[in-house]
């Protein structure tokens, strides 16, 4: 779809999206010089009083030579929007628009500008979420024969013209993160038995040439040459081969020590001979959506532009139950020459992770942030509304976590305490990629990598599990959510550490 600026003169067809605020004087919002004087009156008594408050929408076709939808939406008090009920309320009207059948709509930014936030950045978060909230994953349901509910065009138009030029770049930047996040969301919905490790890097590398970012690719005999034995370990029990995908994307001044970004890359996780249970397998096809979002951002990246410098590590495995699996008590020798005891064949994901991370090194990183839809109890500790951000540096974290809030996918700091480094002592082999308890599984994932991530200046490791899946509030399709892509552009433009 596209992000026109500009609203076009002969515009009754399509319908104007205007955002009111509880009480608002209808007489003097920043859509109302756009309709004439009849119209403008007719506004002035058809709009309800309470039509601002959160949560309501009305439709109205306003008479004049052709009626003129408005759509009016609700954005509740004032003084209360902020950045955040932006993205919600961006998507929120896209479920009208659709919802009704119309495929374009205008928009005044005014209506919707937050309160020091640039007119840029308010563009680039609407852009982005109309994107994020059009998307739907359809590509192998039949057609209906009224065609997808989908959006062609949004115009749009702020009142001082001396931001137009910053509205227009705002509004480019949110069409490439939200199409990317939505590129993303594809990669992870697509099932386990088509995602599979060789197509994953297919589409890496069609990604690379589309947008403008390099790619390698290892396979099993060349992850053997590296000492990739964790990675090869989980991988045994299916027959997909699995891939070792490297992305690089430089713009940087070459003495810039690059950031580097790994992702999970589980295509499918049936939890191994510690078969999961049936109803926990039903989203296991998502277990890549870390690397997704990583594959996603370096999208997003490469075409905006940004002058840095930026590697994606994904190491695409299937976890699998057969006579070659790995075992419970199996000891690994990973590529560090760390053995790593299994306890569970289930936590597969920080085993691959393990390699993923120590290859990282020969880039000499400044930061590494790796992703993961690592662990169930991070579900349990956070719901669905952040992920959780384990790092020791204080100076990371809280550079993160604004990414976070800046973006939209919201991080939670959990602690990563010596304290907690007890129960991954291992009996035969060095370190247990499980503790025996359940208690702290988010944190005792993370300080199962913390050991592999030791020698990077900078590391933070994010589990997603919790935000992997769209719930119904957050008014995005069934499904993934691209998770991290949009916090992971926002790392690449803004990190200064
Ligand atoms: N991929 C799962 C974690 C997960 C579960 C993500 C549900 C999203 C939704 C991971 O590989 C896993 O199975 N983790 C285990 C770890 C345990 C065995 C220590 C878990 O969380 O139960
Ligand atoms: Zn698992
Ligand atoms: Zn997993």
């Amino acid at each position: 779809m596209d992000h026109i600026f500009g609203i076009p003169k002969e515009r009754a067809q399509h319908p104007i999206i205007m955002g009111v605020f509880e009480s608002q004087t209808i007489r003097k919002h920043p859509c109302f010089r756009l309709f004439d004087a009849d119209e403008q009156s007719f506004l002035l008594r058809a709009v309800k009083k309470d039509a601002g408050r959160t949560d309501q929408h009305t439709w109205l076709l306003v008479p004049g030579q052709r009626l003129k939808p408005v759509c009016i939406i609700g954005l509740g008090k004032k003084e209360e929007w902020s950045a955040r009920k932006l993205i919600l309320e961006s998507r929120r009207f896209v479920s009208y628009l659709k919802a009704a059948h119309y495929r374009t709509a205008c928009l005044l930014i005014d209506d919707f500008r937050v309160r020091n936030l640039s007119f840029e950045r308010t563009a680039e978060i609407i852009a982005t979420n109309i994107e994020m909230a059009r998307y739907e994953f359809n590509i192998y349901k039949e057609k209906p024969q009224e065609g997808w509910h989908d959006l062609d065009a949004i115009y749009y138009d702020v009142r001082d013209a001396s931001e137009r030029a910053s509205c227009s770049r705002g509004l480019a930047a949110g069409a490439i993160i939200g199409g990317q996040t939505n590129a993303a969301r594809t990669l992870a919905n697509t099932p386990g038995g088509i995602m599979t490790p060789k197509l994953l890097a297919k589409e890496t590398i069609a990604m690379g040439t589309r947008c403008g970012f390099s790619v390698r690719i290892f396979g099993e005999k060349e992850m053997k040459k590296l000492g990739m034995d964790a990675i090869l370990a989980v991988s045994k029990g299916s027959r997909e081969e699995a891939q070792f995908i490297v992305m690089e994307y430089q713009r940087g001044p070459k003495s810039h020590k690059p950031l580097v970004f790994v992702g999970k890359g589980i295509t499918f996780d049936s939890g191994g001979l510690h078969l999961k249970p049936s109803n926990a397998m039903d989203d296991m096809h998502l277990d890549m959506s870390g690397g997704a979002s990583v594959i996603g951002a370096l999208g997003a990246i490469a075409r905006m532009g940004l002058k840095t410098h930026v590697i994606g590590i994904v190491a695409a495995v299937e976890n699998m139950p057969s006579g070659e699996s790995y075992r419970p008590g199996d000891i690994i020798t990973s590529m560090s020459g760390t053995t790593i005891e299994v306890v569970s064949t289930d936590a597969e994901g920080r085993v691959t992770l393990a390699d993923a991370l120590w290859y990282a090194k020969r880039f000499n990183p400044k930061l590494v942030v790796d992703i993961a839809t690592l662990t169930g109890a991070c579900i349990i500790a956070l719901g669905h509304h952040a992920s959780a951000l384990f790092s020791q540096q204080d100076a990371v974290a809280s550079a993160l976590l604004k990414c976070g809030e800046e973006s939209g996918d919201y991080l939670w700091r959990m602690p990563l305490w010596e304290e907690y480094d007890c129960g991954l002592k291992g009996t035969f082999g060095d370190v247990l990629n499980a503790p025996k308890n359940r208690e702290a599984g988010a944190i005792n994932g993370a300080l199962f990598l913390k050991r592999f991530a030791k020698d990077f200046p900078a590391w933070a490791h994010i589990d997603i599990a919790s935000t992997m899946l769209s719930v119904n509030d957050i008014h995005l399709a069934k499904g993934a959510t691209g998770s991290a892509t949009r916090l992971l552009v926002e790392i690449a433009r803004s990190y200064n550490l």
